[in-house]
């Protein structure tokens, strides 16, 4: 590790890359056949019910208002989209519904990039009241996530790490009651493991961006969480062309 800087809101931590930030967004690769919930109905009614509970380390701040984004925050949005590689609108707003649904308020996003699946994910958190950690290797975007979260007004919802996020998972300390991976694909297995058990509690999720256009590269990952058994997986889309792969972690029976 080669410094450590602390910033009031969004913190940045700098350590060694161990790999080039690797984006694969425009990657393409063919469908493959997968279970698929119902879109964001199906979600919701899939998540009914389901809300973490369990202890969580992190201080946690009250909510402030309602999640709805304001025009204000739409407008940044709709600008950082413009601008730079991004989710489309609709998975930022799944990404937002699926955090409010199962009540998250420890939440862990691993490929910052922009910010602009960090911000959809910092509203939700208004209203859950939680905090969100945030990692990415590349300073460039990391700086300008950084601004685009502080315009969103929402720093203090949101902890930057700038460095590789293989490492900076390690100096974590959790647990998280839900990660969304969007960083290098083929490396996801990585993630997984040093984040589960100890780091995902009971109750929580794992959901990995890019399970269909991506599905060949993330091979190992989703097999992985599909055959895990103490996971349940399944498919969301909110575009056509890609989908979530998201996977509960069981609660012990009782
Ligand atoms: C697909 S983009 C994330 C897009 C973002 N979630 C959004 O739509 O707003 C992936 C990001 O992960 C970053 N990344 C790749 N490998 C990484 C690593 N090992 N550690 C941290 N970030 C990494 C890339 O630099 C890139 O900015």
């Amino acid at each position: 590790m080669k410094n450590r800087i602390v910033v009031v809101g969004f913190m940045q931590m700098t350590t060694r890359c161990r790999r080039t930030g690797n984006d694969n967004m425009n990657a393409r690769v063919r469908r493959r056949d997968f279970l698929r919930a119902g879109g964001i109905a199906g979600l919701a009614g899939l998540l009914g019910g389901m809300s973490a509970t369990a202890a969580i380390e992190a201080p946690r701040r009250a909510a402030k208002r309602p999640a709805a984004p304001s025009g204000k925050v739409l407008a940044l949005l709709d600008r950082i989209r413009a601008a730079y590689l991004t989710v489309p609108e609709a998975e930022g707003r799944l990404l937002n519904l699926l955090l409010k649904v199962a009540r998250a308020r420890s939440v862990l996003e691993v490929g910052t990039a922009y910010g602009y699946t960090t911000v959809w994910l910092a509203l939700a958190l208004e209203e859950t009241g939680g905090r969100l950690t945030t990692i990415e290797i590349k300073p460039d975007r990391f700086e300008l996530a950084r601004r685009h979260v502080a315009e969103a007004g929402l720093s203090s919802r949101v902890r930057g790490h700038l460095g590789d996020a293989h490492q900076v998972l390690t100096t974590l300390r959790g647990p998280f009651d839900l990660v969304y991976l969007d960083a290098d694909k083929g490396w996801q297995e990585d993630y997984f493991n040093k984040l589960f058990p100890k780091k995902l509690l009971p109750g929580g999720l794992f959901v990995a961006h890019g399970a269909i256009l991506l599905a060949e590269k993330m091979k190992n990952y989703l097999d992985l969480v599909r055959n895990h058994p103490e996971l349940e997986t399944v498919l969301v889309s909110a575009v056509p062309e890609d989908g979530f792969a998201v996977s509960y972690r069981r609660r012990a029976a009782g």
